[in-house]
């Protein structure tokens, strides 16, 4: 067995870059919009992101500043996960750039907004799917030491769910037609899923 490179976080990880969100990839890309209580749209994408249970449908994610996403996800109770794919991932990648409260990033990466049916927030229109969430709980992360991070983490129930029909074959979500974006490792890096692999568990 070769050698590791072992390393406690806490005193740093001995490397050039951090290697945590290299190791842990590639991560589904949430990509948030809510409505600002003055009514402005916001949309950013967020990688500490996930789907956290099917019964009832959670999702989960987590901002590490105290963003637009997470102000108006606290305020308003409601928040929207669309879907990033690699057509869209010129516009994702311009709707993290860092900008004012009062600018819709909507426009700004040249996204048509769609409205949701339940909550007030806006959807991508061109995502193939966005799911509409409900705010559950925003949970402020501490440390082993008690000590409060910079993070907060936002749990949401999905109370509807759009899908372009384009991409239903046979009444399925063809994942691979719709080439998610992942987020991988270190500044630049992103995988696209655009093939599948099957395998059953065991019985
Ligand atoms: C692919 C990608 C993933 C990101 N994931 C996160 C994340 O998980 N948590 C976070 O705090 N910021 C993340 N960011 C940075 C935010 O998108 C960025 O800070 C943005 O300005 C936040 O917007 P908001 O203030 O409108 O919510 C990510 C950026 C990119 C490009």
């Amino acid at each position: 067995m070769s050698e590791t490179h072992f390393y406690e976080p806490s005193a740093g990880h001995g490397l050039k870059h951090d290697p945590m969100k290299a190791i842990i990839a590639p991560r589904p890309i949430g990509w948030i919009s809510t409505l600002g209580a003055d009514g402005v749209a916001n949309l950013a994408p967020y990688s500490f992101f996930n789907a956290v249970c099917s019964r009832p449908p959670i999702l989960a994610f987590s901002s590490e500043k105290e963003g637009d996403s997470l102000r108006n996800a606290r305020d308003t109770g409601e928040f929207v996960f669309n879907l990033a794919t690699e057509p869209l991932a010129e516009a994702m990648n311009t709707t993290s750039a860092m900008v004012p409260p009062e600018v819709d990033e909507f426009p700004l990466a040249g996204l048509a907004a769609a409205p949701c049916r339940i909550v007030r927030a806006p959807r991508v229109a061109a995502s193939p799917a966005s799911m509409e969430c409900r705010v559950l709980q925003v949970i402020h992360l501490h440390d082993l030491e008690g000590r409060p991070t910079s993070a907060h983490m936002v749990l949401g129930q999905v109370v509807g769910v759009h899908i372009d029909r384009a991409y239903l074959k046979d009444g399925r979500f063809d994942t691979a037609a719709a080439r998610p974006l992942a987020r991988c490792g270190y500044l630049a890096d992103y995988a696209v899923v655009d093939s599948l692999i099957q395998m059953r568990r065991p019985a």
